[in-house]
């Protein structure tokens, strides 16, 4: 019978590195769904992370303009009060004059906003320098552009299939019934696809935000069990049926 590798016939040493990069990786993911609740919770108005923000991320609301949007959401908190915010929502609502502009936005963008939305800010985000520049971000939300999707979708693709492949060959070291292990090392690859082909179709069918949470759950849970899994038989697990070592 073929020998495989398990956990019992890995060094300390081998273990420790396993351990930690495991480990680093947990503390990575736990971020990556902080950063995931910051950028789009609020999209919709209300405070908080709802299906209706996912909706709002890839569909656009389509009510709203990407500048409403953000004031609503996440660049909320760079506005000193309300009034401010409803009188930027109002100059949209009043069709966004350039007169309106110069006389009551403008001056709120200056104090609040141009230190990053500026050239010399060298942030990769809209520049808040002239009249025709803010104006464009006031026509309607169509969600996430195609170009901004292709760019997440090849990192995404890329980094997570490199974690997802180191999480998994540590995985295969653990003893655990071969259907159960073939099944859980596949899984995290089909969700991160299916995730990112929903994240096109949500900017279709808003009504896809559900499988796009669905994936990224499903995907959270099968590599949470193997990162998991793994560290308690590389420390804790014995098979009794093997001599000890
Ligand atoms: C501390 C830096 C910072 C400040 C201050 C700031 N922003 Fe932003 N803003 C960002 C970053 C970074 C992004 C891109 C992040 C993202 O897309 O989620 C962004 C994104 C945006 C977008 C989205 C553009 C798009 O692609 O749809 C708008 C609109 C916006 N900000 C408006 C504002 C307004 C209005 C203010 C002032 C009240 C403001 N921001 C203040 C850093 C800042």
């Amino acid at each position: 019978m073929a020998m495989f590798k398990r956990f019992s016939d890995l060094s300390t040493s081998e273990k420790l590195l396993d351990s930690m990069f495991l480990i680093t990786i947990g503390i990575g993911y736990l971020f990556a769904i902080l950063n995931l609740y910051y950028t789009h919770q609020g999209r919709d108005g209300e405070p908080g992370l709802s299906v209706k923000d996912v909706m709002y991320a890839y569909h656009g609301s389509h009510n709203q303009t990407r500048l409403g949007a953000a004031i609503n959401g996440p660049m909320e908190s760079n506005l000193p009060n309300k009034a401010a915010k409803q009188e930027i929502l109002d100059w949209i609502q009043h069709g966004a004059t350039e007169e309106e502009f110069n006389e009551k936005i403008n001056p709120i963008l200056q104090n609040n906003c141009v230190m990053c939305h500026s050239t010399d800010s060298g942030l990769p985000i809209p520049h808040f320098d002239s009249y025709a520049n803010v104006v464009k971000l006031t026509e309607m939300d169509t969600g996430a552009t195609i170009p901004a999707l292709v760019r997440v979708s090849h990192i995404h693709l890329f980094g997570i299939a490199f974690i997802l492949f180191f999480v998994g060959r540590i995985f295969l070291l653990s003893d655990i019934p071969p259907w159960l292990k073939r099944t859980v090392v596949t899984i995290p690859f089909l969700f991160l696809i299916m995730d990112i082909a929903s994240w096109y179709i949500t900017k279709i069918i808003p009504g896809f935000a559900y499988v796009v949470i669905a994936n990224g759950a499903l995907m959270g849970l099968a590599f949470g069990g193997q990162l998991l899994t793994s560290l308690y038989q590389m420390w804790f697990y014995k098979n009794k049926s093997l001599p000890e070592k």
